[in-house]
């Protein structure tokens, strides 16, 4: 049997058996699980594309099929009520015949409108889970994404069952065919636009199947932390690329950043040194850390390279309580990777979903928690020239920059080295990595 099956298995056990302990414990009979409907666009004919619940994805990977309904108590097989619509417009889905469909028994639903006959008599003892409250109020669902619910699933969302730290190493070697890829073409002359589109090929994904609109930048465009405009035009010069980009594998989502240098010059040693410290970030990893004590030992080890490259010049401490370490990594050093790029309940510290928020210092850190075996996170470091967060700075910190070489090194953009990690009890899995994409 397949590798992946055979670990689906114990991923359905687990789900049944948190659904059957917050089901007790709110004292509910169920949980139903919509996957969603299609959102029309405004004054048009035509939808959006479609993105299935987290929720509903989080049981089986289909992540295509509108309408469609997961009904689970954990203790029964669960239902899934499978939207098969007579439609001579649209491709229709075939009835499912793969390795999940044992572990569910499978109705099939023809109208959309009809599923009140599919669902259990006394909704009014189950909770919805799903987007669309107002399907959930003419159905008569009383409880609608109850809180406590979601905390207790958003909380356990974080420790990956083995079947899904699989998925997520089969989306990094797929994303790590594309960074390849990418990197090529860079070497090789073509425009941004050129690049998603070699990048897309090698991981045989379209844009809306990626988990997230990659980020591909030349040159100074590095700089812009959301850059998401793909120019179609090779500038004159090639100095640099940044790109972040993903890839899907049965709903679970890869996460990866490069960045690469045209020539040898202080511009790629400067990578060099960012690759040194993303590393040794990664090696700090391990249950018991605290994700935002990475965080802020990373601006420490910052603070260093800055120094050694002549960028800032200060001890460590003034660097970072100056705040020059921020103006160049302005954001959180990563998050929790899973069924969503930053998978939910980076904030939870228990079950209940008590928030630990950010460091006031760090306010864009989306990741508070304490790291346990079989957990994802990213780790992205960056280093960028962006000139209104250096323009910000006070006199006291402008005077430790050193504006020259942050003339030169404008033109690069900026820098950021993103893997994927899991973290298990005795060691750190660096998936990126271990999938090929070694520099
Ligand atoms: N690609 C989004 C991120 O790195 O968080
Ligand atoms: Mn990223
Ligand atoms: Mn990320």
């Amino acid at each position: 049997m397949d590798l992946l099956a055979n670990l689906y298995h114990n991923h359905i056990a687990e789900l049944n058996r948190r659904v059957a302990l917050v089901t007790e414990r709110e004292g509910i009979d169920g949980l139903v699980i919509h996957s969603g409907q299609l959102h029309r666009q405004f004054l048009d004919d035509m939808d959006y594309p479609f993105k299935v619940n987290p929720h509903f994805k989080a049981w089986l990977p289909l992540l295509d099929n509108p309408n469609s309904w997961i009904i689970a108590n954990g203790k029964d097989k669960p239902t899934l009520i499978y939207y098969r619509p007579e439609d001579f417009w649209h491709k229709v889905n075939d009835v499912p015949n793969t390795f999940w469909v044992e572990h569910f028994d499978i109705k099939l639903l023809t109208k959309a409108d009809r599923v009140a006959e599919l669902l259990p008599k006394n909704v009014k003892s189950w909770a919805y889970i799903g987007e669309h409250l107002d399907v959930a109020e003419v159905l008569g669902f009383t409880s609608r994404n109850p809180d406590a619910v979601l905390n207790f699933l958003h909380f356990h969302r974080a420790d990956k069952t083995q079947y899904e730290l699989e998925c997520l190493r089969r989306a990094n070697q797929i994303a790590v065919k594309g960074h390849v890829a990418a990197k090529q073409a860079f070497y090789n002359g073509a425009s941004e636009f050129e690049i998603q589109q070699q990048y897309l090929s090698a991981i045989g994904q379209s844009e809306n199947e990626a988990p997230y609109s990659s980020i591909i930048a030349l040159n100074q465009n590095a700089a812009i932390l959301h850059y998401m405009t793909l120019e179609h035009q090779v500038p004159a010069q090639r100095h640099s690329f940044l790109i972040d980009a993903g890839a899907n594998y049965h709903g679970y989502a890869a996460d990866i950043s490069r960045t690469y240098a045209f020539e040898k010059s202080r511009f790629y040693e400067l990578i060099v040194a960012m690759n040194q410290l993303q590393l040794e970030i990664v090696d700090l990893m391990k249950p018991g850390v605290k994700y935002p004590d990475l965080h802020i030992e990373t601006h420490a080890k910052l603070a260093k390279v800055l120094n050694d490259f002549g960028l800032a010049s200060g001890d460590v401490q003034q660097l970072i309580e100056l705040g020059v370490t921020r103006a160049f990594f302005p954001h959180g050093l990563g998050h929790m990777l899973g069924l969503q790029v930053h998978d939910v309940g980076g904030f939870a510290h228990d079950e209940r979903g008590t928030h630990i928020p950010a460091p006031e210092a760090h306010p864009f850190l989306r990741c508070t928690r304490t790291l346990a075996a079989n957990q994802v996170f990213t780790i992205e470091p960056g280093l960028y020239i962006i000139d209104s967060l250096l323009s910000k700075l006070d006199n006291q910190a402008k005077a430790t920059v050193n504006w020259q070489q942050v003339d030169d090194l404008r033109p690069f953009g900026g820098i950021r080295i993103e893997d994927n990690i899991i973290v298990h009890q005795d060691r750190n899995e660096n998936m990126t990595r271990e999938q090929g994409l070694v520099d």
